[in-house]
Order: structure tokens, then C-alpha cells, then sequence
């Protein structure tokens, strides 16, 4: 606890899109003392200038771990973008947590986590859910479904030439933007919950890649249709417009969890955290519409 008594707040991987939206949000909530820690102190310059306290900690390297956690309270642990090459990492960061003698962490985890998940983040994330489980401290689990925001990625290319690929048949995903995530963080960090819960944080509604191309028609006025591939013609495809082999089968086993209704969440926990309705997927794709339908989008 600060000297204000408000607790120390601090945010694992503060530099990465869901940190920093977190940082805000922590910010404008006057939450306590905030600390950011990050492998790239310098790109959180303009946050230290709010105030922010911003400390140097990389996932691999224990000893930066237990300072940068010196004197916090609760902690985010956002998970890295290292797929299949995280856990140690992320078990190191949860006993840095428990010897700096943090009271609570919350972790964003994933939709329906199993240690034999079909998607390949799956398993590092229920290794560190069990690292936390087996410490002493308390945890808010947040299962986050998969990120609307993809589509910024994705869908321009299907609505430039009106075809959608996947390889998730007819399966379903409660997609939820990372806004939506970062508010729900920001909230689980500051309600001073102190007991151990798993929270499945999704948007208002499973939906299938029928849907999602129903919906792109809809926003961009141009006809989107959906064609189901096999995950090999998927990974084949991804391989020959250039991706990794590996890269292309990590994204295509999304594809394959969702096919097997893996994905399939939906539940009203991110209204029950944050007191908020969740952005649809139809809302978010309308309000990005620009991002969506203009030419470079297609690329
Ligand atoms: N639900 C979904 O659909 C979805 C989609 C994409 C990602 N994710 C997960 O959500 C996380 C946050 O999403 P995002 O959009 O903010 O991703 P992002 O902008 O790519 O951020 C990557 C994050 O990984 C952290 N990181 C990487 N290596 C690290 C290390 N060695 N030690 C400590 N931190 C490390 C980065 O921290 P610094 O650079 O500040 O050190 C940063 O916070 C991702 O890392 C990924 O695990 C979920």
C-alpha cells in the first residue's frame, strides 16, 4: 500500500497495446500508485511524464523480475506474444511476484484453457494459471476470448474480394475487442478483490465465420461470402502468401479450436466486472469501417 493508501498497481508488458490502453484507464481511474514494467522503458516516456512509475523487466531475466515487483500490491501479468516459447518465462514472473510479495495477480489467460487446447497458446496459459493456482496468492484468471480487433488484420483483404477463408467449419467464437479486454484488466486490478476467480470475459455473442461474413456485407456494402477450407489448404495458403510454416500452423490451430467448438464462450462476466455492455462485433466493425473498405486494407 502507497503512502495515499491506495494500493501500487503494476502492469507487466506495459508497452504493448493492451498495456498501455490499461495504463489510461488506470489512469483517468486515479487507482493508486501505477508502475509499468516493460522490456522498452523509453516507450513509456510520455506515461512516466502522467506520473506513471516505469520499470525495467523482461520475462527472462528473474532478477529485473523481483525489483520491478519490489513494494506492489496486485499485479497484471499480461501473458507475452511468444507463443509455445512463454511458459518458463511466465512461471519466473509469477514466483518474482510471489518472493516480492505481491497480494494478487490477475493474468490474461484464454476462452476454454486446457493444458491439451487445440490452439497452441492454450497450454502455456494453463501452465501459468497452475503456477499461480499452486502460490499463495490470489489471482483473477481472465479467459479472454479472441480479439475483435483481428479483423483489422483479416477482413479488409475478404471484403476486397469478397471471399472469407477459414478452416473453423461452422464453429462459433465470443469475440471481445481489446478495449473491452484492457477495461476489463483495469477493472479486476482495482476492486480490490483479494479471493481467486476465473472469469470467461467475452463479447455478447458467439458467432461463426457465416456470421462474421454476413456482418462484413452488411458494413461494407459489398458481398462477402464465406468458403470453409480444410486446415491443410488453410496453412498451405498462408505458407505461399508468405508466412513461416510455423506462424501459419500456430494461427491455423485458432481455426481448428473454434471448428471443434473450443472457442465457444459467451458469458456475462465482462458486464458483471466492468458494469458495461460489451462492444459487438457488428459495432466495432462499423465504427473501423474506413480501416476496413479502403484500398490499402485489401493488401
Ligand atoms: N485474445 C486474443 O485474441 C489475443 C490476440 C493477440 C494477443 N493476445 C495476447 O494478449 C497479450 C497482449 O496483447 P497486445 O495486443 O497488447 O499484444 P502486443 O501489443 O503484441 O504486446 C505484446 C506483449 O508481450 C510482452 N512481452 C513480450 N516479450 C516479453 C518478455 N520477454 N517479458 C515481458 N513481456 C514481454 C510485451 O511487453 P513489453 O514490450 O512492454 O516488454 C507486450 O506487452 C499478447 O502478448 C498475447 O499474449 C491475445
Amino acid at each position: 500500500m502507497s503512502d495515499n493508501g491506495k494500493p501500487t498497481l503494476l502492469v507487466t508488458g506495459a508497452s504493448g497495446k493492451l498495456g498501455q490502453r490499461v495504463l489510461e484507464l488506470l489512469l483517468e481511474a486515479n487507482a493508486g500508485t501505477i508502475v509499468g514494467a516493460t522490456r522498452t522503458p523509453e516507450k513509456l516516456a510520455a506515461f512516466a511524464e502522467k506520473g506513471v512509475i516505469v520499470r525495467q523487466a523482461d520475462f527472462h531475466d528473474g532478477a529485473s523480475l523481483i525489483k520491478a515487483f519490489e513494494g506492489v500490491d496486485r499485479l497484471l501479468l499480461i501473458s507475452t506474444d511468444t507463443i509455445g516459447n512463454r511458459l518458463d518465462q511466465q512461471i519466473a514472473a509469477v514466483k518474482a511476484a510471489e518472493a516480492a510479495g505481491v497480494k494478487h495477480v490477475v493474468y490474461t489467460s484464454i476462452a476454454n484453457v486446457q493444458e491439451n487446447s487445440t490452439a497452441q497458446a492454450g497450454p502455456d496459459h494453463y501452465g501459468t494459471e497452475q503456477a499461480l493456482i499452486a502460490s499463495k496468492m490470489g489471482y483473477t484468471f481472465l479467459r479472454n476470448s479472441i480479439y475483435t480487433d483481428m479483423f483489422l488484420v483479416t477482413l479488409g483483404q475478404a471484403i476486397a474480394s469478397g471471399t472469407l477463408y477459414a478452416a473453423s467449419g461452422d464453429g462459433k467464437i465470443g469475440y471481445i475487442t481489446r478495449e473491452d479486454c484492457a477495461r476489463a484488466a483495469a477493472a479486476a486490478l482495482t476492486d480490490g478483490f483479494e479471493g481467486r476467480r476465473a472469469l470467461d470475459i467475452t463479447g455478447p455473442e458467439a458467432l461463426s465465420q457465416y456470421d462474421i461474413a454476413e456482418i462484413a456485407s452488411a458494413v461494407s456494402g459489398k458481398p462477402v461470402t464465406y468458403v470453409p477450407l480444410t486446415l491443410e489448404a488453410l496453412i498451405k495458403g498462408m505458407v505461399g502468401a508468405g508466412l513461416p510454416q510455423p506462424i501459419a500452423e500456430m494461427i491455423a490451430s485458432f481455426d481448428a479450436a473454434t471448428a471443434k467448438g473450443e472457442l465457444e464462450v459467451v458469458t456475462n462476466a465482462f458486464e458483471e466486472l466492468t458494469g458495461r455492455k460489451p462492444v459487438s462485433v457488428a459495432d466495432f466493425l462499423a465504427a473501423n469501417k474506413e480501416a476496413l473498405t479502403q484500398p490499402a486494407a485489401a493488401h
